[in-house]
Order: structure tokens, then C-alpha cells, then sequence
């Protein structure tokens, strides 16, 4: 009985720092993708309207990723528009995935 409690004790110790390291990652990954969002945010609207320039805010993170790409234009069919294409070649794919992130966590 005692040895059974010890081993759950044991698990559930070894179990815990895996979880927070998960939930670090994905808080720093939102953290920096507000900060980056600032550059995004003169032109799309953070309530998710559309006002000429249509909503980023909750899209999923995939397809938010791959259309950010598809502006870069080396990984998938490309799109066009200049501003687009020179923002989108300024980020990392790490600063991708922070945008997905921070943007699909957001409700419109
Ligand atoms: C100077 C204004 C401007 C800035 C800054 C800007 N965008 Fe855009 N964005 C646009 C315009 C204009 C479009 C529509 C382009 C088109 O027709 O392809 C667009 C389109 C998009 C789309 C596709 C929207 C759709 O409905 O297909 C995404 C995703 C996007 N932007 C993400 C971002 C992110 C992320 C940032 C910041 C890193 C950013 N944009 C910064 C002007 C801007």
C-alpha cells in the first residue's frame, strides 16, 4: 500500500515538469507574438473587423502559418500583395508560429 502510494507520488513528480515546460513554451510563444503583433496591428484591427484589410484574429494556427508563407513565397503558391510579401519575408518561422499563436488565441 505505502509502496503503491510512493510510486504515484513518484509519477506524478516526474510527470509535472513536463507539463509546465509545455505551458512555458506556449505562454513565451504568445508573449512574443503580442510583442511582434504591434508591427501588424497598424493595419489589421485587434477586434477582428474588417476594414478594408480583413481580420487575422482566430484563424487557425495552420492555416494562419502557411498563408503568412504563402506571402514569403518560397513554400507554397504564392500571393502577391508587396506589403504583405516584405512584412512576411521580415519574419522567422519562429516569429510565424508566435503570430499564429498569439493571433488564434484571440476571439474576434
Ligand atoms: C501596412 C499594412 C499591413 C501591415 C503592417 C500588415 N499587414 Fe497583413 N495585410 C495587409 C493587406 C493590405 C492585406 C491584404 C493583402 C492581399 O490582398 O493579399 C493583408 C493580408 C494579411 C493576411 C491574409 C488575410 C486574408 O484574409 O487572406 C494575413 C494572415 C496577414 N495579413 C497577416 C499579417 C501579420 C501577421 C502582420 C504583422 C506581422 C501583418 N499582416 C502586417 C496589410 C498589412
Amino acid at each position: 500500500m505505502r509502496c503503491h502510494l510512493l510510486r504515484m507520488l513518484a509519477s506524478a513528480i516526474a510527470f509535472t515538469p513536463a507539463l509546465a515546460l509545455a505551458d512555458t513554451r506556449l505562454d513565451k510563444l504568445k508573449a512574443q507574438g503580442e510583442w511582434l503583433a504591434q508591427e501588424c496591428v497598424s493595419c489589421h484591427r485587434l477586434d477582428g473587423a474588417d476594414k478594408g484589410i480583413g481580420s487575422i484574429v482566430g484563424w487557425q494556427q495552420s492555416i494562419f502559418t502557411t498563408t503568412l508563407k504563402a506571402y514569403r513565397g518560397q513554400e507554397f503558391v504564392e500571393r502577391r500583395n508587396p506589403v504583405m510579401v516584405s512584412v512576411a519575408r521580415s519574419l522567422t518561422d519562429e516569429e510565424v508560429e508566435a503570430l499564429a499563436t498569439y493571433f488564434g488565441s484571440l476571439k474576434p
